[in-house]
């Protein structure tokens, strides 16, 4: 096996959902190689229109670290990378990276989140911390995502500044213990969805400072379903919670 940035932790595999990023994915594969030449790549590609899925069938005929996972329909970034997660885990991959093909997550910071996985369970890339950044963003996804993660930190009391960044890296053994067949956060909920199971289940969570950078090709997904979506869920969760404490409280019982 090639040599790791962390020999105990295993082979690293970095999972790219990608829906119509023909111009990005090429780009950000080559970045990363170049950047950590022996991590694997698995771009799970929703059966994009513009022929996403055809170009990483060209790039991992030629390079034995990329693999392709095609799916039928556009399913949500959640069903992606549920779908990604379970590949790799089948495959005794020891850590699984989450990482946007469209060039916001740098390639280059990755060895940030690796190098912070030996004193952590689950590593997030924080553009909300000290030295993180979002560059070229648009004033209003600023706010969505700063009122986004203060929400759902305030209604879940989670002590995490982004808790919807989806620049992560995960232990295996972490997401092998979060009942991955049980999410149903189809959208970028799941990114909020998978840090409460990990907070819940008392795993270490660490945020490192990552520079976040808009895309420059192509066309973000976000819609106005995905931020329903978040807040009904993170909602639900936050009074679910309630209930469990008040219920400890007044029935003494743990729950
Ligand atoms: N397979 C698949 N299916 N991939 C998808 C889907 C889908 O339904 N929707 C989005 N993606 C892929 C995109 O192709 C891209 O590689 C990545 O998921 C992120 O999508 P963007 O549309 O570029 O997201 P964004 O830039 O608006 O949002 C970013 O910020 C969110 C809020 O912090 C991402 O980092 C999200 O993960 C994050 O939650
Ligand atoms: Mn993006």
């Amino acid at each position: 096996m090639a040599q790791q940035p962390d020999q105990e932790l295993g082979q690293v595999l970095v999972v790219i959902p990608t829906y119509n990023e023909r111009d990005n994915i090429g780009k950000i594969v080559k970045r990363l190689h170049t950047a950590v030449p022996e991590v694997h790549v698995l771009v799970v590609d929703d059966g994009s229109p513009d022929g996403t899925g055809q170009l990483a069938d060209e790039m991992a005929a030629a390079d034995d670290r990329i693999h392709v996972m095609h799916r039928t329909e556009k399913a949500g970034l959640g069903a992606a990378y549920v779908a990604g997660f379970q590949w790799a885990l089948d495959r005794g991959y020891g850590v699984i990276c989450e990482m946007d093909a469209d060039g916001s997550h740098a390639p280059e910071q990755l060895h940030r989140l690796l190098d912070a996985l030996p004193q952590a369970d689950l590593v997030i890339g924080s553009r909300w911390v000290p030295g993180g950044e979002v560059v070229n963003w648009p004033a209003q996804r600023k706010v969505l995502s700063l009122g986004g993660s203060l929400y759902s930190r305030l209604a879940l009391g989670a002590n995490v500044r982004d808790m919807t960044g989806g620049y992560r890296a995960f232990r295996a053994d972490t997401l092998r213990k979060l009942n991955l067949a049980s999410v149903a956060s189809a959208g970028y909920c799941f990114q909020i969805d998978l840090l409460w199971r990990t907070i819940e289940l008392g795993f270490r969570v660490r945020e490192v400072p990552i520079t976040f950078q808009e895309r420059e090709f192509g066309e973000s997904k976000m819609s106005g379903n995905i931020v329903r979506e978040a807040l009904v869920r993170v909602t639900k969760w936050g009074l679910r919670r309630r209930g469990t404490q008040l219920k400890e409280l007044f029935g003494g019982k743990k729950k």
